[in-house]
């Protein structure tokens, strides 16, 4: 029974946000990422007390970290899946100090770890071994919005949440929005290339970021910033800092285009019975819902449960093998709620949809979104999760969840899948106890044998960081890869910006 709510707000901002307030449980700290992954320190000098000194001269020393506690939080990523050994963290204030820092590293030949909100999800963001961690924290300003053209300027520390409540209020959105936007940079966003639950409507970063300050490895400040949607000035090097996760510079400040604040949205969340409908429900969406369709989500009944179980949330509808989260945004909320009910309608009448609730009421859309926001972090309060965001062609999107579960049997807590259906971006989770070697090698590399084996890609958002640089090459062909090491060769000579992330150790 499809149960309609009458009433329709116009909202800019819908959703709640995951990592605000949100504290994990005392989770045990992991072992040194050199212990469990077994990699070999490069040639690159240890931080000295004169080091030190000099770093409390260029910055202050307030900014200057070396106590143990904090550089723990600092040393550990979010996932509690690598742990590096770093001694001082470096929190610049500005663009001329952090460019005073990478002068000074590069010639001392010290390796440095670039660090956003450290929300990253595959070991990109926290140290290997002892790199010098440098934070954005500090450089965190908005520099300009305007509401006439819908670019925004701020500096890469400012974080997510916090840019878009500023876009909100020149009546615009920042074209990226994530479950753990209350901590993550739009710097580290940038950085990653981040996807999450807008790109069906707004596409990657690659199109909505129109320039990157960037400091290079050698202190140099290189302005690739512009104001303007077209410049066909040559290559365009801002994409080089797109997606390269901190290993060819560190973004300082950004351009990024903001769209219009849809004045209407409406949330459905449905049951469904089978894969089959799901697809179906999607291909409806896209022709039905069209240009006001935002979100395309879809998530099993073990993903659900995840979050039902840690977080205390209460199902608006009954239990199904599917569910599928969709979300429009437009102009005009009769209009857009008519549609949207049409849609769910003729997907019931198709028998695709089960059972269904939709809603434009502000309250309660953040209820549903929280079902799909805290699925993530629910599964990591299983003990310890694997996590994957491979790129499958739609037609065989689901067909690894239940081959992991075969595989990997009673050593797993849960196998589960969902995701960014509207991508073809699967999230397939695989939750234990606690790490262990053994169902480590159940699960990789077969995982992306298997990704690899579709033509899919071993990561569609999160990126490579640490702990997919030996699976670069289930996606990249070889002389691909060699192109991107004469980039870092000739970007980063002496390899100091991010070792051991990215391209392939060896
Ligand atoms: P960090 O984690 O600090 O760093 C990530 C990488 O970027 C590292 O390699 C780091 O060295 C580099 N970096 C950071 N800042 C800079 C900079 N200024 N210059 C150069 N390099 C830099 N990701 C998605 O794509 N989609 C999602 O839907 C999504 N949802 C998430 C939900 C949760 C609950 C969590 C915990 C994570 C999620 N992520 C998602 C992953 C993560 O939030 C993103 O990768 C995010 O973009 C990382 O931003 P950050 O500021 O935390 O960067
Ligand atoms: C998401 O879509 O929720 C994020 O990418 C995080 C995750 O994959 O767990
Ligand atoms: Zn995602």
């Amino acid at each position: 029974m499809l149960l309609k709510s009458s009433l329709i707000r116009a909202v800019s901002q819908t959703k709640g946000v995951i990592t605000r307030g949100y504290k994990a449980k005392a989770k045990k700290i992991p072992e040194f990422t050199q212990d469990r992954y077994q990699v070999s320190r490069k040639s690159f000098a240890a931080v000295t007390d004169s080091d030190v000194s000099q770093f409390e001269k260029t910055i202050g020393s307030k900014y200057v970290v070396t106590d143990s506690e904090e550089l723990l939080t600092h040393n550990v990523d979010f996932l509690k899946a690598v742990r590096g050994n770093s001694k001082v963290v470096l929190k610049p204030g500005s663009t001329e100090e952090l460019s005073q820092i990478m002068k000074y590293c590069y010639e001392k030949n010290l390796a440095v770890c670039p660090q956003g909100g450290n929300t990253g999800l595959v070991g990109g963001s926290v140290p290997v071994f002892d790199e010098i961690v440098i934070s954005l924290n500090r450089m965190n300003k908005i520099h300009s919005i305007d509401e006439m053209t819908g670019i925004a300027v701020a500096d890469s520390g400012v974080i997510l949440e916090n840019l878009e409540k500023s876009a909100n209020e020149h009546g615009l959105v920042v074209p990226l929005d994530l479950g753990a936007k209350a901590s993550c940079h739009i710097g580290g966003n940038v950085s990653t290339n981040a996807g999450g639950l807008r790109v069906i409507r707004y596409g990657s970063l690659h199109g909505s970021v129109l320039g990157v300050e960037s400091v290079l490895a050698n202190g140099t400040v290189l302005d690739l910033m512009s104001n303007f949607k077209k410049d066909n000035t040559g290559y365009h090097l801002k994409h080089m800092f797109i997606g390269s996760e901190g290993t060819l510079g560190i973004i300082s400040k950004l351009a990024i285009l903001c769209p219009p604040a849809p004045r209407a949205f409406h949330v459905a969340f449905v049951g469904l019975p089978s894969f089959d409908a799901v697809l179906q429900t999607y291909l409806s969406a896209k022709r039905q819902l069209g240009e006001i369709l935002s979100s395309c989500e879809m998530m099993d009944k073990d993903a659900l449960a995840a979050a039902i179980q840690h977080f205390g949330l209460k199902a608006p509808i009954d239990d199904y093998p599917f569910y599928m989260l969709l979300e429009t945004s437009g102009s005009n909320a009769d209009h857009d709620q008519e549609k949207f009910n049409s849609f769910l309608e003729n997907g019931m009448e198709a028998g695709h949809i089960v059972d269904g609730t939709i809603t434009g009421d502000p309250g309660k859309m953040q209820e549903i979104w929280k079902l799909r926001e805290l699925v993530p972090v629910a599964l990591i309060e299983d003990g310890y999760c694997f996590k994957y965001d491979i790129s499958l062609p739609l037609r065989q999107f689901y067909e690894i969840v239940p081959v992991m579960q075969e595989r990997c049997g009673s050593l797993a807590h849960r196998v589960c899948g969902y995701g960014h259906l509207g991508d073809s971006n699967l999230h397939l989770n695989i939750s234990c106890s606690e790490f262990t070697p053994e169902i480590y090698k159940r699960i990789e590399p077969y995982v992306f044998e298997y990704t690899s084996k579709l033509k899919g890609s071993v990561s569609a958002e999160h990126g490579i960081g640490f702990l997919k640089t030996k699976y670069l090459s289930y996606t990249k062909a070889d002389n691909a890869i060699d192109m991107m090491k004469e980039v870092k060769n000739l970007m980063d000579p002496k390899g100091i910006l991010n070792p051991y992330k990215v391209l392939p150790l060896n």
